[in-house]
This record gives C-alpha cells, sequence and structure tokens, in this order.
C-alpha cells in the first residue's frame, strides 16, 4: 500500500461518469427498455447479464445501448472448458461490447484471454454474496481476502484486464497489483444494508477510496422511488471524489 495514496485511489483514465456501472437486472427486453427510459443520462455503462440472457432479446439489447452511445458490460460469467470458454469468447467479440466476466481456472482464464478480441476480460474472484460460512460449505480453507488475491494475480499474469472484487479485498489488490488490473466493485450499498444477499458490502466513497476502478450498483438504483434521482445522486457523490 503506498502511504501518499493509501487506498490506492484509481487515477485511470476512465470518464468520470463511466465509473458507475449499472446492473440492469431486469427479467425482458421490454422492462430494460423502460427502465433505460427512465435513467436517461444518469448512466453511462449498463452490466446486462443472465436474467435477460435468458429472456430472448439480449442482443436487441445490445444494439439498443450502442446507438444510445451506451457502454455494455456482459456479465455471463462464462465456466466451461477451455475451448468451450474460447469459442463463446470469439462469438461475443466484435460486437461493440466493452466487459465480459469469466469464471474459472487458469486454463479457463488463458482460454478467454488468448481470444478476447476487443473485449475486456473481468475474472471474477469470489462472489460478493459469499462469506465464511458459504466459502466453508464450498470446502474453501482459505479466507476470502487470500482467495481473492491469489485469483486476481493468476487473471494478471494471465492476460485478463480486470476482477471483480468486493471493496473491502480492493485495498489488498492494489497494495499488491498496483493499478495495472482493473478493479469493478459491487455489492455498493448506500448505508448500512443487512436485508439483502450482498454481505461484503461497502458504500460508494468507500469503494472509490478502497481503489476501485469502477462499482457496479444495481437494487439501490432499480428499486428507488426515481431511479434517475438515485443514479444521479450516485454520479454526484463519484464526480465530487474525481475533483
Ligand atoms: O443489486 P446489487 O447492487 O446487489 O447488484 C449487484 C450486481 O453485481 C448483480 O447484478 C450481481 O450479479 C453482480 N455481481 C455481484 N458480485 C460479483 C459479481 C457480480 O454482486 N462478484
Amino acid at each position: 500500500m503506498n502511504a501518499a495514496n493509501p487506498g490506492g485511489f484509481s487515477h485511470k483514465d476512465i470518464a468520470v461518469r463511466d465509473r458507475l456501472i449499472f446492473a440492469l437486472d431486469v427479467p425482458d427486453y421490454d422492462q430494460a427498455v423502460d427502465l433505460i427510459e427512465r435513467l436517461g443520462d444518469s448512466v453511462q455503462v449498463y452490466k446486462i447479464g443472465l436474467e435477460l440472457f435468458l429472456s430472448g432479446r439480449y442482443f436487441d439489447l445490445v444494439d439498443l445501448l450502442l446507438k444510445r452511445d451506451r457502454k455494455i458490460f456482459a456479465d455471463l460469467k462464462l465456466f466451461d472448458v477451455p475451448e468451450t470458454v474460447r469459442r463463446a469468447v470469439r462469438r461475443l467479440s466484435g460486437r461493440g461490447i466493452t466487459f465480459l466476466t469469466v469464471h474459472g481456472n487458469d486454463s479457463i482464464l488463458r482460454a478467454a484471454a488468448e481470444d478476447k478480441g476487443d473485449l475486456k476480460i473481468l475474472a471474477v474472484t469470489a462472489l460478493t454474496s459469499l462469506d465464511r460460512g458459504d466459502l466453508d460449505d464450498l470446502g474453501f480453507a482459505c479466507n476470502v481476502e487470500d482467495l481473492v488475491l491469489s485469483r486476481a494475480k493468476r487473471a494478471l499474469e494471465i492476460g485478463c484486464d480486470g476482477v471483480i472484487s468486493s471493496g473491502l479485498e480492493a485495498p489488498r489488490l492494489r497494495a499488491h497489483l498496483d493499478h495495472k488490473l482493473l478493479v469493478i466493485t459491487p455489492g455498493i450499498r448506500p448505508v448500512e444494508n443487512r436485508t439483502d444477499d450482498q454481505k461484503r458490502v461497502v458504500t460508494v466513497d468507500q469503494a472509490f477510496n478502497n481503489g476501485a476502478d469502477h462499482i457496479v450498483v444495481g437494487r439501490p438504483i432499480k428499486n428507488a422511488e426515481d431511479p434517475c434521482k438515485a443514479a444521479e445522486a450516485i454520479q454526484e457523490t463519484i464526480a465530487k471524489l474525481y475533483t
């Protein structure tokens, strides 16, 4: 950890308003478009994941977002034998999508990185909904922090562009991996929150002070009375950190 920059605050060349990624977790295309309309200019980067992928009009949505100059994070968490992942990554590259998540061990991540084309590959380290008890269930004896750091180091060596990491683990990643790797942090809650499945949560300020490059926010925006206002409030918080 660098004493002048204790949390490893990110100064990468990223547009400030692109630092907020909205998790568009809705069941179908129509609801997605409705929410995109409501959000207006408050969101520039959309994460579209498995729920929408399985709804049937995923690439219509990709095209619509690209037409509006929005960036896309395809959170498909690919996990299969390396050759299948490689071929899937090839199918997704060249479509204007910016980020893609991939799970798995070194050979899976390597296959994805080798054929990524214009995609940025983000390795999933440990889901932020997991806590110590969940890791015990999965048979991991090491602590969450060691697991995340070891996965992140390997991902960087292999040629991945970044990792998904909770804001609590980000300082350790920055201390050991500096700023080479993109750190994308979900599990953001404006205030202390114990009512949903996210267990390793941080606030917007904490996430960036801990070294996140981007934050992923879903329900705090989607479930707000006025999602556009909620997203703008987060954008203002980020803008203050970057002025
Ligand atoms: O609604 P909420 O703000 O918890 O949304 C978090 C989003 O980030 C969800 O879409 C979830 O799939 C995603 N995510 C996560 N933890 C990871 C990777 C992705 O919560 N490690």
